[in-house]
């Protein structure tokens, strides 16, 4: 056993991209989109969701169909706005002491989108201002970039993805001393990838990612109130009414949220007896499902399948695969022959770890 997981790891098994939770199905039948959500909620989980742009190219991928199809998001929500990050995985969490709403110059108009002054402020989409692009993989050393070219908020969000990762996003960026350094103590207006829209997911996912298409999407058209994906026009989002009749795509969830209180290795035992093991995360995407399922808790945090190896040294998933993708919180890292991690279920969902013999709820996976 010791020789094949060190044989696994000298091959440097990571299951970055095929390692999935979920899957997407497509439903050739036409349904009105609540009657499709109650096919898909029979049948799977729910409509589907999609966390981002890799997810986007996964339900594309699941059918060969070239034309309109539901997907889970909708805006019956009598105008209730939320705000979100744009970069896919970053909570938002209100905090009034980075606001002032009351700081809008003469010329801003109240919008959806927010620029950062000495604070923030929602002013309208359509103004034209610099902007702070964030870029993970640190090109130049530096995770932000000051673009110094007027667009509007979606041209800022269109440049930053193609060209780094995101608009900055998450209060740690936004207000962080890398932004600071940036403004050098000027004063300017920028874009910063934050928004609010009145769109909600079917099974009630706070996932921010939104894939309008801009020439056929109009916000305005108050009685198209459901997403549908445009499979002929790289799948970008539009809107519908409701009631016509398309096909749909559904998502099958592969894990489950247990909310019992267990020791890591009751819950491993548990998730192996009752279905497959303890979920795995091995990239951004699966993470981002997880943390939708954390809230859900009700432990301070939930355990997940990866444990600190004494006798190799290293934090090992107990599926055999080496971590690749990490989200541990500042300081949330100990090393340990009795550690395993428990994901926050509040906060950013970051990883801690945790001695074995607390007890938390636990999310197993079926595959
Ligand atoms: C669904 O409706 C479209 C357009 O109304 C039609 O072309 C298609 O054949 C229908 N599909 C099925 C499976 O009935
Ligand atoms: C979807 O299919 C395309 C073309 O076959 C491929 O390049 C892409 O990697 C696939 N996407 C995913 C997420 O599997
Ligand atoms: C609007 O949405 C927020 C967050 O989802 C919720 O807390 C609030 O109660 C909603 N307000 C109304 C009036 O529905
Ligand atoms: C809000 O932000 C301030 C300053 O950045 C910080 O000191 C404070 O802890 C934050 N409050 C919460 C609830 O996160
Ligand atoms: C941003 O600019 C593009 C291109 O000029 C335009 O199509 C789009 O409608 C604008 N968006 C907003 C919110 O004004
Ligand atoms: C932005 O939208 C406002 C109304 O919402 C409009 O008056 C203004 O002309 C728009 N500006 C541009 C540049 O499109
Ligand atoms: C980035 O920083 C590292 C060490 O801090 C240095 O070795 C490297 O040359 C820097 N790269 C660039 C592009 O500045
Ligand atoms: C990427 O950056 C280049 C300039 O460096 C710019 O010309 C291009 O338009 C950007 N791409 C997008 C999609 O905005
Ligand atoms: C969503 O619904 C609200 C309230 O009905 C409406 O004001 C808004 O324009 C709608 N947005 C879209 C994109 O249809
Ligand atoms: C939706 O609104 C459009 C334009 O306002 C109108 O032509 C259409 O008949 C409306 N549909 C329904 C079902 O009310
Ligand atoms: C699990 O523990 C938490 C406290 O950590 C408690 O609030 C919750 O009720 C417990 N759940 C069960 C099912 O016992
Ligand atoms: C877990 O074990 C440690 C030492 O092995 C002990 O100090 C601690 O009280 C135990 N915690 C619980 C919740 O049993």
């Amino acid at each position: 056993m010791q020789w094949s997981l060190y044989l696994l790891i000298l091959m440097g098994q990571c299951c970055f991209f095929t390692c999935r939770q979920y899957e997407y199905h497509f439903t050739a039948e036409n349904k009105s989109w609540s009657e499709a959500q109650r096919y898909c909620r029979e049948k799977y989980t729910d409509l589907a969701k999609v966390f981002d742009m890799t997810d986007m190219s996964r339900l594309r991928n699941s059918t060969q169909n070239q034309g309109e199809a539901w997907i889970g998001l909708n805006n019956n929500t009598d105008g209730n706005r939320t705000w979100h990050w744009s970069l896919p995985g970053v909570e938002y969490i209100q905090n009034d002491s980075s606001w002032n709403q009351s700081g809008r110059t003469d010329k801003e108009k109240p919008g959806n989108c927010v620029r950062k002054r000495d604070k923030l402020a929602d002013v309208s989409c359509n103004h034209t201002l610099w902007f702070i692009c964030y870029d993970e993989m640190k090109k130049d050393n530096k995770t932000l970039h000051l673009i110094e070219t007027f667009k509007n908020w979606t041209q800022a969000q269109n440049y930053c993805r193609y060209n780094y990762t995101d608009l900055a996003s998450g209060l740690n960026q936004v207000d962080g001393e890398e932004m600071k350094a940036l403004f050098a103590g000027r004063v300017m207006s920028v874009w910063v990838g934050l928004f609010r829209d009145s769109w909600r997911w079917s099974d009630g996912s706070d996932f921010s990612f939104r894939y309008w298409d801009m020439q056929l999407f109009n916000d305005k058209q108050s009685n198209k109130t459901c997403a549908m994906t445009l499979l002929n026009r790289s799948g970008n989002w539009s809107s519908d009414e409701c009631d016509k009749e398309k096909p749909f795509f559904c998502y099958d969830d592969k894990m489950i949220l247990i909310k019992e209180n267990k020791t890591w290795e009751e819950a491993l035992n548990y998730c192996e007896n009752n279905y497959k093991r303890l979920v795995s995360i091995t990239n951004p995407e699966v993470q981002g499902w997880v943390q939708e399922t954390a809230k859900n808790a009700d432990s301070p945090y939930v355990w997940i399948g990866l444990s600190y190896k004494c006798t190799l040294g290293l934090w090992l998933w107990v599926s055999d695969y080496v971590v690749c993708y990490e989200k541990w919180a500042t300081e949330g890292k100990t090393e340990g022959c009795v550690m395993s991690v428990g994901v926050d279920r509040g906060g950013q969902h970051e990883w801690f770890s945790r001695r074995n013999n607390e007890t938390y709820n636990f999310i197993c996976s079926k595959q």
